[in-house]
């Protein structure tokens, strides 16, 4: 599937918020009987994907993914929900904050296991990087969301040229 419009309209976050939700089950777990860590991790990468998908209507590839904690064990059986929205666009990188939330499906009871932020880049069809649509903050916590994710940009910037990449 190819598509080779470049889309010029800037776009809200909104528009391109992603939501996956995922019922675990046995082929999902680790060796401890818990949801295997690679699996919220896949889970994680796409959501965030998917969203820069979205944003800038082309294909899309990882570039970076900053450190991901999980603050407690998911148990085989919960429903996970990832959310991905964006948080701030380059010129054609994408920064998406991807949430993710345990829930017990009987008694509804929601836990926070994981956020993560990742870097994507829109790719054309032969491979190489392409300009992505503007992103749109509507509200105080939006804006306040993109001048942090601004930051961790520049930030992640410094290192690749401390570390010569
Ligand atoms: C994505 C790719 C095509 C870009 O190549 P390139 O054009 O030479 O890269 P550039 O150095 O010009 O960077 C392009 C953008 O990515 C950003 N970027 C690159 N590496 C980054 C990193 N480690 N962290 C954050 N941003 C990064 C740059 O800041 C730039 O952003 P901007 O255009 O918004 O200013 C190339 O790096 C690639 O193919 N990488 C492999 C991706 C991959 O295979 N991922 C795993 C499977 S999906």
């Amino acid at each position: 599937m190819t598509f080779s419009g470049v889309p010029e309209a800037a776009k809200t976050i909104a528009e391109s918020k992603v939501q996956l939700t995922h019922f675990t089950g046995p082929s999902d777990a680790n060796g401890l009987g818990n949801v295997h860590g690679g699996v919220i991790m896949k889970l994680v990468d796409e959501a965030g994907a998917l969203a820069c998908m979205r944003h800038a209507q082309s294909w899309v590839v990882t570039v970076a993914m900053d450190s991901m904690t999980f603050r407690e064990p998911i148990l085989i059986g919960s429903v996970v929900t990832v959310t991905a929205e964006l948080t701030y666009v380059g010129t054609t990188s994408m920064e998406t904050r991807v949430e993710v939330i345990a829930e017990h499906p009987l008694t509804g009871a929601k836990t926070r296991t994981n956020t993560a932020y990742i870097v994507y880049v829109a790719i054309d069809t032969d491979h190489r990087a392409r300009s992505v649509p503007k992103l749109i903050a509507n509200t105080p916590e939006e804006r306040a969301m993109m001048e942090a994710a601004k930051e961790r940009q520049a930030y992640r910037k410094q290192q690749r040229i401390k570390e010569g990449a």
